[in-house]
């Protein structure tokens, strides 16, 4: 771990490590008139995780390698830059020299994939950059300019399970017992989350009643029979209950995920689902044995472009290398 003495004062590295979620339930309500759609959620951290290290710089700069890299913006638009700027406006560090950060994300998560690999990225710098600067906010302080990033942000940082509500970034924690086996199905191309919300909303408009007019959308209601198997620890249970309103969306704009699902469940999964607004397929197993096998015989089936194994709940960004200097 390098320290380095600038003039502007001393500098050093932090890695933070944050996982990748999926949606257990993902219910969406109707358009909101500042673009986004309240939904009810259920989150779920899992053991695919990306790497951010922030080092002391006089100015801030971001390079990414691994999973997608290139795909990502260098720019302002950066999601870790984005959160390493907000949090030093939001802690007062805007001199020069104290509120730059180089940034280096090693990704594992893939992009625009409906893991929200882009908001973990946020989440991680934030965790480091307040290990670095030694700014000492909570959590939940974190989280609320997190919330401004992405609405995934908050659950990034606190990972297991969660009760998302508004765009999702108000949670509770979720009572549930053991551990769930997942294995992942990437897709070949990526698919952009305003566009699969868009066509969720153009099919919901499309579907219209007997007297001709579009039908009104429910608020999203928590499922009661998810929470109950989830605090059951049975993934039997949970696997039929498995719900996601983006996955039509989702299918209309990538017809080939129908086979990536069908030979998951043909393949012995419990549950088969696309996470978030996709494309990456979700399937739950029984266990860590038959995740295995099942991580096998979709990667034989070649519906995708690659397979993970994971499990979950994951705990959420974290510090896992400090070398920060008070
Ligand atoms: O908050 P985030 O950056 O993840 O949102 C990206 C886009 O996804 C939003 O601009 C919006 O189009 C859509 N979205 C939505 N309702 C949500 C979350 C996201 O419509 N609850």
């Amino acid at each position: 771990m390098t320290h380095v003495t600038t003039a502007e004062g001393p500098t050093g590295s932090v890695t933070a490590r944050v996982p990748a979620k999926v949606n257990l339930q993902l219910s969406v309500g109707p358009l909101r008139e500042d673009g986004y759609h309240d939904v009810v959620t259920v989150y779920h951290a899992v053991s695919l995780f990306d790497e951010v290290t922030v080092t002391g710089a006089e100015r801030t700069s971001v390079v990414v390698t691994g999973e997608g890299g290139p795909a990502v913006p260098l720019g302002p638009a950066n999601f870790a830059v984005r959160a390493a700027v907000a949090l030093a406006r939001a802690t007062g560090r805007r001199g020069k020299g104290s509120g730059g950060v180089q940034i280096e994300i090693r990704k594992r998560i893939p992009v625009a994939a409906g893991l929200a690999g882009g908001s973990a990225d946020a989440a991680a710098a934030l965790v480091a950059c307040n290990e670095l600067w030694r700014t000492g906010l909570s959590t939940g302080e974190l989280a609320e300019v997190g919330a401004r990033i992405g609405s995934d942000v908050p659950f990034a940082l606190t990972g297991g399970t969660a009760v998302g509500l508004g765009r999702g970034e108000r949670l509770t924690t979720a009572l549930v017992s053991g551990t769930y086996h997942w294995v992942l199905a990437f897709g070949a191309t990526g698919l952009s989350t305003p566009d699969v919300y868009a066509a969720c909303d153009r099919l919901r408009a499309a579907r219209r009643g007997k007297d001709g007019k579009p039908p009104v959308i429910p608020e999203p209601q928590l499922s009661t029979g998810l929470m109950a198997a989830l605090r059951s620890g049975d993934p039997v249970a949970v696997g039929p209950l498995l719900s996601n309103d983006l996955q039509p969306a989702a299918l209309s704009l990538q017809p080939l995920l129908r086979r990536a699902l069908q030979a998951g469940k043909e393949h012995g999964a419990h549950g088969a689902i696309v996470s978030g607004s996709g494309p990456t397929c979700a399937f739950l197993a029984k266990n860590a044995s038959a995740a295995r096998d099942l991580a096998v015989a979709v990667t034989g089936a070649g519906v995708c472009r690659a397979v993970v194994q994971v499990s979950g709940p994951a705990p959420g960004a974290s510090v896992v290398e400090s070398g920060a200097v008070a």
